[in-house]
């Protein structure tokens, strides 16, 4: 396996709160690797390190080679890192159906296709893979829906299917179940064991321990920005340091 993305000695401070210290993981082609930690641990700031939201107050974030601290998000989405957001934010105005064309075009490497998604040729042919991607996390029949007025299950679908409408090679989640009900959890489980077979590599930062034990097949556990643990589920489970700073609580 070849790893798709590496944090090297990755530190982010925030005036005198260190989030992420001394952190070092790689991320293999085609795992799903789950990010796990306390309240405050530093997860999202881990993906935001990674996409360019934030600059690494110490080490680097490489992504096939290529070191992506330093670019602006726009530019590493485009090199086909995408994610969604702890809290959903999703564009007020536009369709369901709008926000997949819109993240269709981030990665057109026609700067006219990207600005005007709507109108430039090949249009049908985006649409049909659009409407094609929205039936892939059952959203086909409320294309035409004003996204913001989805039930909150079916935004947080739409936030991963907008993800994926930019082609991405490497996914990273944020709190995908965070609010949904049982249903809703095991419709976004069938999902993430669906985008794996297909060859995803994903990152999911989740705190419903269930679902990340059963569709992650590695893990590693941050807390206070550090990493304590990391290995395949049932030995992180078992891990004493992981079950005293968070399992104890959570799991
Ligand atoms: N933009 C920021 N400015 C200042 N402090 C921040 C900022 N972002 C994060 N922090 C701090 O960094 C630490 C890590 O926060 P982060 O949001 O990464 O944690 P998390 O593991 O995602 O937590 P949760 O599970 O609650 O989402 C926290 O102490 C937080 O208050
Ligand atoms: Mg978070």
């Amino acid at each position: 396996m070849s790893v798709i993305l590496e944090a090297r000695a990755l530190s982010k401070r925030f005036g005198g709160v260190t989030a992420v210290e001394d952190l070092s993981f790689g991320v293999e082609t085609g795992e799903l690797l789950g990010l796990i930690g306390p309240n405050g641990a530093g997860k999202t700031t881990v993906f935001n390190l990674i996409t360019g939201v934030h600059r690494p107050s110490a080490g680097e974030v490489v992504h096939r080679g290529t070191r992506l601290s330093g670019r602006d998000p726009a530019a590493i989405a485009r090199r086909g890192v995408a994610r969604t957001f702890q809290n959903i934010r999703l564009f007020p105005s536009l369709s369901v159906l709008e926000h997949i064309l819109v993240a269709q075009a981030c990665r057109a490497r026609n700067r006219f296709a990207r600005y005007w998604p709507f109108l430039t040729a090949g249009e049908r042919a985006r649409r049909s893979e659009a409407l094609a991607l929205l039936a892939e996390v059952g959203l086909e029949t409320r294309s035409d829906e004003q996204a913001v007025h989805l039930p909150y299950g079916a935004q947080r679908r739409l936030e991963i299917a907008r993800a994926l409408a930019t082609s991405p090679d490497l996914l990273l989640l944020d709190e995908p179940a965070a609010g949904l009900n049982d249903t809703e959890t095991r419709e976004l489980r069938g999902l993430l064991e669906r985008l794996q077979r297909q060859g995803h590599t994903i990152v999911l930062v989740e705190h419903d321990m269930a679902l990340v034990m059963k569709v992650c097949s590695r893990i590693i556990v941050l807390n206070f920005g550090r990493l304590i643990a990391s290995g395949p589920p049932a030995q992180v489970r078992a891990n004493r340091q992981v079950i005293d700073a968070y399992l104890g609580v959570a799991g």
